[in-house]
């Protein structure tokens, strides 16, 4: 497959269309050794050497990350009144095309996957594919086995919608209970609506994974890396503890 040379440079996040005459010609891009020219210059990524200032670059033009996403940001690329996670990224990544797989609420904490991927995406948020998000979660008031059942059952939300059935895992119950919440779905305020429907309030809440991927605890707050190959795969795996 042959793509334009702009096309190569700015799905690296290396520069953006409108830039990418004045990239080639300052930033001494080669193809197979000899300087570029034009923008409009047909590579194939596969085969040809494309250096910038004599680094190599190896062509990806779908980008995988995870962020652990602070509170106080919204899961969005663009919102008139609330800083979004894209905020967070730094030049080259904000060039990607980057959107968020999947939501946190503004107030939620943790996981948050990014992506330039649509089909992946998709795969994630879909609640046919069964993919599994764990949450850990803080609640006001005492969590009990006979919510863990009714967790089990499916609980039915204020509004009457029907969830599937969850995992309610007690960690440690008193008048704030901590606890993990597994789910198959994502509808909206999912997690603090069934908390809801058991008449309790969701205090705190942190996504610490989708599929066998966990937060690497690592990434400080607003913090984000990619992901390796294996790791892209791995959100489609079921957590190890269930
Ligand atoms: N459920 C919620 O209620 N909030 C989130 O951010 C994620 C799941």
């Amino acid at each position: 497959m042959r793509i334009r040379l702009d096309k190569f440079l700015t799905d690296m996040g290396l520069t953006t269309r409108r830039q990418a005459p004045y990239f080639i010609k300052s930033s001494g891009v080669t193809i197979n050794g000899r300087p570029a020219v034009s923008p409009h210059e047909k590579v194939d990524p596969d085969a040809d050497v494309i250096e910038v200032a004599g680094a190599k670059v190896v062509y990806k033009d779908k980008h995988y990350y995870m962020m652990n996403k602070p509170a106080g940001y919204v899961s969005a690329t663009e919102d008139r009144r609330d800083p979004t996670v894209l905020d967070l990224l730094d030049e080259q990544a904000r060039r990607y095309g980057l959107f968020p797989a999947g939501r946190l609420d503004k107030d939620s904490e943790g996981l948050l996957l990014l992506t330039n991927d649509g089909d992946w995406a998709h795969r994630i948020i879909s609640p046919s594919k069964d993919v599994v998000k764990t949450y850990y979660i803080e609640v006001d008031g005492l969590l009990t086995d006979e919510d863990a059942r009714a967790f089990a059952e499916g609980i039915t939300l204020g509004d009457g919608l029907k969830c599937r059935p969850a995992v309610l895992r007690v960690l440690a119950a008193g008048e704030r209970s901590k606890a993990l919440v597994y789910l198959t779905e994502g509808k909206y305020h999912q997690v603090k609506r069934m908390v809801a429907a058991r008449g309790k309030h969701v205090a705190y809440l942190k996504r610490i994974a989708i599929g066998a991927l966990k937060l690497d605890e690592g990434l400080k707050p607003g913090a984000y890396r990619p992901l390796t190959e294996e790791e892209v795969k791995s959100v489609f795996e079921k957590p190890a503890e269930i």
